[in-house]
């Protein structure tokens, strides 16, 4: 294998509109972290960039769903994706954004690149257009039934349902999220990439030179992108959040997040450039040869949602662009949670901030359990297919591996090491060596031959896998010696001590490897490790691994660091009532007014067991109280009302779902307490703008919060 000169890695951008869950972890963060600890083990030259993608349709609507602005949200997402990478030891040599203005003049270069040497067309095409909101639709914003499913859970750009990749055109009876209105077709021109014009050479990269060494999934996918006929891409959206088309009669219109994103890696190693311009070759032009060197290993870690625009879009793109394109883009399939897909909008998921909050805390072991969840992750990381996190699956590979076997392992050789050699690393006796004894020094070198080819390949999950058959393998070896009996005959066989120095050198030289072993995987146990040996951090480096040399004799340790903690099973059957709890039952249930209220017997214990709210979520609640003016049956919705509701100051429509428990002429005149400020949301057609509050008696029958108070005032939260 010849060693590329230097290597560029990057982990997907990941869009700052919510916090990002743990299979985003497994899929694009964790195995690229893992590979460039490696590297840097390897002592190659490595940056790895990651940052936040702020631009797309994404934004807008969160900012919509939060009631705030696009910059608010790209600010606050972006500070919180960070620290949760920080928190999970995701080592970038930089964590960018893409509203950077470094950024958005990178982006608009490019596009004046390939742009100015007739790369692109510019097309006129008919877009769904929303009359009412006097705007064109981004894909995101036009929902429908899926061609593929019939879910009505498809947008103009994926089904939900189904996964399968959509174009608004393919939806049946596309209704606009903005207005709930049917759309119209109107005429806007834009810019495009003509894919097709670069078949020859994607079947030749791809299909031909990387057949082999790329993983078998991607290789599939990107065929029948190919096979499928590759069609033109509009790189430009009509939108008002993103970057602006660098023309001066592009007015209105900005660059295809898709477009912009991925030179976000390039911005970032500029900027990674400009902030170590100190200490690098090249100064702040040092990131040139990351992006136009032929030495250079380009790798893109993302999941499988990702794939088409890592290996196809965007190395046409840098091909043009005059830039290198990928050596390897290792893409995850999905990883699926407790039987179920993750989903965000249904909340079936496990965000990393929930395990931080919950595990990382010093009084629960704080960066142990950091290391327990890169463990599990990458022990059922969706390499080849779809995989599974389950707390069982967790509580398994945890108490089972690296308590047992990992943690056992090492904690037993310093444990004897103190008792049977006073503390200090023994000598070893050559004379005495026997093939047990040589065997796991011929598995040492073996093992770290092994684990080094797999990462070299990114087969992380073998790698790992080797690793902790070689702790057991040293259990093995520690049982078949026994040093705690041969300690016995230690005043009538003049040999066991030297047998004892023998294993527990060996066992020790063991340790020492597995440190640096595990330490792209498992960094914080790799130091703890260190601590034990008091060796400094330059032990870790990969060189050290496959030999018995790396302690010397006479040093003396440290006493052991218990290096895992067990999980108990209470542990877990709380993350899986919490996760349940969170559970939004579908889309329908979701926009109900009030769970409680509409479904008493069902929704009670899930109310109950939500997680705590802090006063200051609860002081967002704004409460008024109201008078019920009108109410009346909503068409084909059994147990909707549309309610007119007058709050002194105004009056309002709220359609709620209490149908089935109220007749409407018995209600009117009713005063009620209402949530003022929830943002409006459509049911059948209807806006509702606010939220009764019911209370729910012990035998599940409602009953409206009464207040005494005129209508009109604000009551509690003050
Ligand atoms: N934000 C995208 C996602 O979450 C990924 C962007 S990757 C990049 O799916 F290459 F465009 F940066
Ligand atoms: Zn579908």
């Amino acid at each position: 294998m010849t060693i590329p000169k230097r290597y560029l890695v990057t982990s997907a951008l990941p869009y700052a509109n919510g916090l990002k869950h743990v299979g985003h972890l497994a899929g694009a963060y964790i195995p690229a972290d893992i590979y460039v600890r490696y590297l840097r083990a390897q002592k190659r030259d490595v940056v790895f960039v990651c940052g936040s993608d702020e631009h797309g349709t994404a934004i807008p609507i969160q900012a919509k769903k939060e009631g705030t602005t696009p910059q608010a949200i790209i600010d606050k997402y972006h500070e919180a994706m960070k620290q949760d990478f920080e928190d999970l030891n995701i080592s970038f040599d930089i964590y960018h954004r893409t509203s950077s203005p470094l950024h958005h003049e990178t982006a608009q270069e490019f596009f004046t690149y390939l742009n100015d040497r007739g790369e692109l067309e510019i097309k006129e095409t008919e877009q769904y257009f929303d009359v009412e909101a006097n705007s064109f639709l981004a894909d995101r914003f036009i929902k429908g039934t899926c061609p593929n499913c019939g879910s009505d859970r498809a947008y103009g750009d994926q089904c939900e349902n189904c996964g399968r990749t959509l174009s608004p055109d393919e939806l049946i009876n596309p209704v606009s999220t903005l207005s709930g209105k049917t759309p119209i077709k109107k005429k806007t021109s834009h810019w495009f990439l003509p894919l097709g014009k670069h078949e020859a050479f994607l079947r030749e990269w791809i299909l031909e030179s990387h057949k082999d060494d790329w993983r078998p999934t991607v290789v599939g996918q990107c065929r029948s992108w190919i096979d499928g006929g590759l069609q033109s891409r509009a790189v430009t959206r009509d939108l008002d959040w993103g970057i602006q088309v660098p023309l001066p009669d592009a007015n209105g219109k900005v660059l295809y997040v898709w477009f912009d994103a991925p030179i976000g890696y390039i911005s970032a190693t500029k900027q990674w450039a400009i902030d170590n311009k100190q200490r690098i070759a090249g100064g702040e032009d040092g990131w040139k040869p990351y992006w136009y060197d032929q030495d250079t290993q380009l790798v893109h870690f993302v999941g499988k949602d990702n794939i088409v625009f890592h290996c196809i879009i965007f190395p046409v793109m840098l091909k043009l662009h005059g830039n290198i394109i990928p050596a390897n883009v290792p893409a995850n399939e999905f990883l699926n949670l407790e039987g179920d897909k993750m989903s965000t909008s249904r909340n079936w998921k496990l965000e990393m901030r929930d395990y931080i909050n919950d595990f990382v805390k010093p009084e629960n072991g704080g960066g142990q359990c950091v290391d327990m969840l890169r463990y599990y992750l990458t022990q059922i990381a969706p390499e080849t297919k779809d995989s599974e996190f389950t707390w069982r699956g967790f509580q398994d590979a945890v108490n089972s591996e690296l308590v047992s076997i990992f943690g056992n392992f090492v904690n037993r050789t310093f444990v004897l090491m103190h008792k049977l050699c006073k503390g200090k690393v023994p000598p070893i006796h050559n004379d005495l060596l026997d093939d047990i004894d040589k065997q796991l020094v011929i598995d040492i070198a073996s093992s770290k031959d092994r684990i080094e080819g797999m990462l070299e390949q990114c087969k992380f999950r073998d790698a790992l896998f080797e690793v902790i058959d070689l702790a057991r393998k040293g259990n093995q070896y520690m049982q078949k010696r026994e040093p705690w009996i041969v300690a016995k005959k230690i005043d009538t066989d003049p040999n066991a001590q030297k047998s004892i120095d023998n294993t527990l050198h060996l066992c020790l030289q063991l340790t020492a490897n597995l440190a640096v072993l595990v330490n792209p995987f498992l960094p914080n146990t790799a130091r703890k490790m260190l601590g034990m040996m008091k060796v400094v951090e330059k032990m870790l480096d990969w060189e050290n691994a496959g030999k018995i040399k790396l302690l010397s004799v006479g040093y003396s340790l440290r006493e052991p660091q218990l290096l895992f903690r067990k999980i108990e099973d209470e542990e877990m059957k709380e993350q899986v009532e919490k996760l349940k709890a969170g559970l939004v039952k579908s889309e329908s249930e979701q926009s109900k007014p009030a769970a409680a209220t509409t479904n008493p017997s069902n929704t009670k214990m899930e109310t109950t067991a939500k997680p705590v709210i802090q006063f200051d979520d609860f002081a967002k609640i704004d409460l008024k109280v109201a008078t019920i003016l009108a109410a009346e049956k909503v068409e084909k919705a059994d147990k909707l009302l549309k309610l007119t509701v007058d709050l002194g100051t105004e009056q309002r429509t709220i359609v709620s779902g209490i149908a089935m428990h109220f007749q409407p002429a018995d209600i009117i005149g009713k005063q009620v307490v209402v949530v003022a400020n929830l943002a409006p949301r459509k049911m059948r057609g209807i806006e509702s703008n606010g939220m009764i509050l019911l209370a729910e008696d012990s035998s599940g029958k409602l009953h409206f919060i009464n207040p005494e108070t005129v209508i009109g005032s604000g009551a509690g939260v003050s």
